[in-house]
């Protein structure tokens, strides 16, 4: 199949790991990235941000000429049969989402494309976008299929996802067209192993599901099933704020709820709330689209209030424990909205470093990989470390933001004996609160 030729509109996190991915597996592969900085890093064979084994697969791409980073649609358009937006959905300040980019990327890749392609929506868009797609392209009479197929991969472990899926979700209204985007994933399933071992990752056994709907079902898919996962976060969150005022572990609750099938246990960790590029801009953007619609998610403003006011909630309790701020050393450890990647976008590490060096504490962050990306949202006169010790020594307190491996397996006597006060705020509840009890620590969690 590498006389097929797809072009890969973006080249972020679903762009740039799809792209690397089709690359080895039989086609040839465009990936348009109008920022030259980044495309640069690209043609060199890697990626332009931290994500686990991409590079090695960006770098084979690249060596074999099967993945060909361009700025241009019109060298990389014409050629192809099918074309794959991942543009930007960024939220505008009132919370709809931004779709100046993904309208700009139907409309150019329009002028340039030959009869007969398949242009696939991976960015994520409000219910109803696909239609308004379809309208311009009919507008035009050009003859180019229009197919939603919403992308599921989670950053730091975004191969992992995309090889061995649960589910290839395709929606629209040409079945011709939805069937040959099914297919093509077939030919990744063909290829994962070997992709795999480019990259180092794990092959689980797995077989995923291949779900063919309505366009506008599945543009609702991806919204619902982020919305769904942010619901069970916030929610778990407002349990913690009980589980703090009646001496319960959280933990221990969502351990018993999540043993329940009906319920499952994953996305009920509480803790300083989630961040990212997608959970907090696809809530807002649900909500907004909704009312477009005359549909009021109270439920989904309800969460996403919650989470906004985790930050705050934890500062408040350190507040409660150390008195007046004012000239308190605290580290913040962790400012990647998780742990896997350099991502900092709405990063809850980053908002706590914020509010507690507006209440006047001196604040020491480091990050082992996102200390550059967080640079921008960092507020005056927050310190940077580019280690864990220097952060933590003379520290009055130590929060762990973000659950990295290094902090985690960091040795916690050896941490006690750094720091000078005895705080220690786990606020991932990721920490076993007796093993810190016992080194001399005093353990706040987030509702244990
Ligand atoms: C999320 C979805 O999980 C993906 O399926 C989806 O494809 C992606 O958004 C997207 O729309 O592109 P991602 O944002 O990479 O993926 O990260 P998650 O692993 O879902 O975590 C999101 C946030 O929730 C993180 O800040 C994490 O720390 C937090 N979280 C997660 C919790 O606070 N508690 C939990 O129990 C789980």
């Amino acid at each position: 199949m590498q006389d097929v030729t797809i072009t890969v509109l973006g080249a972020g996190y679903v762009g740039l790991t799809s792209a690397a991915i089709f690359a080895q597996s039989g086609f040839r592969v465009f990936v348009v990235e109008p920022n030259q900085k980044r495309l640069a890093v690209i043609k060199e064979g890697r990626s332009f941000f931290f994500e686990h084994g991409l590079d090695a697969l960006v770098a084979k791409g690249i060596a074999d000429g099967t993945l060909v980073p361009t700025d241009s649609y019109q060298q990389s358009v014409p050629e192809s049969e099918y074309i794959f937006s991942c543009v930007g959905t960024p939220d505008n300040p009132d919370g709809s989402s931004n779709l100046t980019y993904v309208f700009d990327a139907a409309k150019t890749t329009l002028q340039y494309a030959k009869a007969g392609v398949v242009y696939i929506q991976k960015s994520t868009v409000p219910v109803g976008t696909g239609s308004k797609i379809e309208q311009l392209i009919a507008d035009q009479g050009a003859g180019m299929a229009y197919v939603s197929n919403p992308e599921f991969l989670r950053e730091g472990t975004a191969l992992q996802d995309s090889l061995f899926f649960d589910r290839v979700v395709v929606g629209g209204h040409d079945p011709a067209a939805v069937r040959k985007v099914s297919d093509l994933y077939k030919k990744i399933v063909d290829h994962r192993e070997a992709i795999a071992h480019i990259s180092n990752i794990d092959v689980p056994a797995k077989t995923g599901h291949y779900i063919e709907t309505k366009l506008n079902s599945a543009e609702l898919i991806k919204v619902t099933a982020n919305a769904f996962l942010a619901l069970k976060i916030s929610f778990a969150n407002s349990i913690a704020k009980l589980a703090d005022q009646t001496g319960a572990d959280i933990n221990e609750v969502m351990d018993a709820v999540g043993a329940d099938p009906r319920i499952g246990r994953a996305f009920l960790n509480a803790g300083r709330g989630f961040g990212g590029g997608c959970f907090p801009k696809d809530v807002s953007g649900l909500i907004s689209s909704a009312g477009d619609y005359g549909v009021d998610l109270s439920i989904m403003t309800a969460a996403a209030d919650l989470n906004d006011s985790m930050p705050g909630y934890i500062a408040q309790k350190i507040h409660s424990s150390l008195g007046d701020l004012q000239d308190k050393r605290i580290a913040v450890l962790g400012l990647a909205f998780k742990a896997g990647t350099s991502d900092t976008r709405r990063s809850p590490g980053v908002a706590l470093a914020n509010i507690l060096s507006r209440n006047g504490a001196e604040v020491t962050v480091y990050d082992p990989e996102a200390l550059e990306e967080a640079e921008a949202d960092l507020e005056e006169p927050i310190k940077r470390a580019d280690s864990l010790e220097p952060a933590i020594t003379g520290a009055d307190a130590v929060l762990i933001a973000t659950d990295w491996p290094e902090f985690l397996s960091y040795d916690l006597t050896d941490l006690a004996k750094l720091l000078k006060g005895k705080l220690f705020v786990d606020c991932m509840n990721a920490y076993d609160t007796q093993k810190v009890q016992v080194v001399g620590l005093t353990y706040m969690g987030v509702g244990r």
